[in-house]
């Protein structure tokens, strides 16, 4: 059994599950494993390394399965010529997310690929529909990584609402399980697209102690804002704003960026020396509120198949919401109903 939904059957795969283009974290490795599991891997082109994207897109070559390839918007504008190595791997779909679509559309499109667009607002999922994307993503401030301030349960049925009729809407920013997936199909999303839970698997290409900080966070330990953009000399245009770990670092300069910009050099030489030297007490582990369900590293072929069999359960009434109640007392004969029921009347 599988959800099917407009998502899965636009992009034919078989769970509504995307891992998120995470810069240099999601390579070939965890895009292949995601892809063949059912869910829909996209390579974290990011910024636009040339040697790593003709590298990575030559191992996804012989994979038959469905695969995407994302990039930052903004930074991509700058080197065109990175997306023609791109569409040379015959993705199925490019992902666009920072910046105005429109520019790279139509070369994307005639390409034979689809394009999909992630949003943090009504205007940017206007200016995406209006570039004829195929998807769009409504990105929650909960997200790791990029992003802004609008919540993911605020976010994607607001973003719904405006694409009905045109395209599907796939949640992302905070989830990371099968409660999160079937929550957002309430919401009327077609899928979920997941970093930091993917950041925690076996095929993420990002730093052993990096991953088991993210499994030994707790929910709230995460902080958005410039410190990290600022301490690596990287600016962001507006509204945008990165979510990491809080640490070190970030506590250190949390409320004295203007400080911080006076001292960059020094900051930068110190961020530089500590990320060759995989010291995460001043380098960033980029990664968003899911951190507080995250606990163990898994197989990302795992974590798309329990996200995707949890929330079918959670959606047909054959599952409790809290963790470690399965079966629920309540489930079976009608049982789902009545817990419903219970929590309208109060009862
Ligand atoms: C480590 C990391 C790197 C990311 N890099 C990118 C990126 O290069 N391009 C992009 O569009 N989004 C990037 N994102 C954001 C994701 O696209 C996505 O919105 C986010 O991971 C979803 O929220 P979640 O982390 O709570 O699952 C990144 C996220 C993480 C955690």
């Amino acid at each position: 059994m599988s959800i099917t939904t407009p998502l899965t059957q636009l992009l034919g795969i078989k769970h509504p599950v995307l891992l998120a283009p995470m810069d240099v974290v999601a390579g070939s490795r965890l895009v292949t494993a995601v892809s063949r599991a059912g869910g829909f891997g996209i390579l974290g082109g990011g910024y636009g390394e040339r040697e790593w994207l003709e590298r990575e897109t030559a191992k996804l070559a012989s994979m038959s399965a469905p695969f995407g390839i994302g990039f930052i918007t903004w930074s991509l504008a700058k080197r065109p010529e990175l997306l023609d190595i791109a569409l040379a791997a015959k993705p199925s779909a490019i992902m666009l997310s920072f910046g105005d679509p429109a520019p790279l559309a139509s070369k994307i499109k005639s390409a034979g690929a689809r394009l999909i667009c992630q949003v943090q607002d009504e205007a940017m999922a206007r200016q995406a529909l209006d570039a004829d994307a195929d998807v769009l993503i409504a990105q929650g401030t909960e997200a790791g990584g990029h992003g802004a301030s609008r919540t993911t349960v605020d976010l994607v049925p607001a973003i719904v609402d405006l694409a009905a009729g045109h395209v599907p809407v796939v949640a992302a920013g905070g989830i990371a399980d099968g409660r999160g997936l079937a929550a957002m199909m309430m919401l009327g999303a077609s899928g979920v697209l997941l970093g930091t839970r993917f950041y925690a698997s076996q095929e993420a290409d990002g730093a052993e102690e990096a991953k088991r900080r993210i499994c030994a966070a707790t929910s709230g330990s995460t902080v958005r804002g410039i410190i990290f953009d600022l301490s690596r000399n990287n600016v962001w245009p507006a509204p945008f704003t990165g979510r990491c770990l809080v640490n070190d670092h970030a506590r250190r300069w949390i409320g004295r960026e203007i400080e911080l910009m006076q001292n960059v050099a020094a900051v930068a030489a110190e961020y530089v020396a500590a990320k060759a030297a995989g010291n995460f007490d001043v380098a960033a582990v980029i990664a968003g509120e899911a951190v507080g369900l995250i606990h163990d590293i898994q197989p990302a072929a795992e974590i798309v198949e329990r996200i995707a069999t949890e929330a079918e359960q959670l959606l047909e009434g054959k599952r409790s919401s809290v963790v470690g109640a399965f079966p629920s007392p309540l489930v079976g004969e009608g049982g789902a109903q009545r817990q419903m029921r219970g929590s309208i009347r109060g009862e």
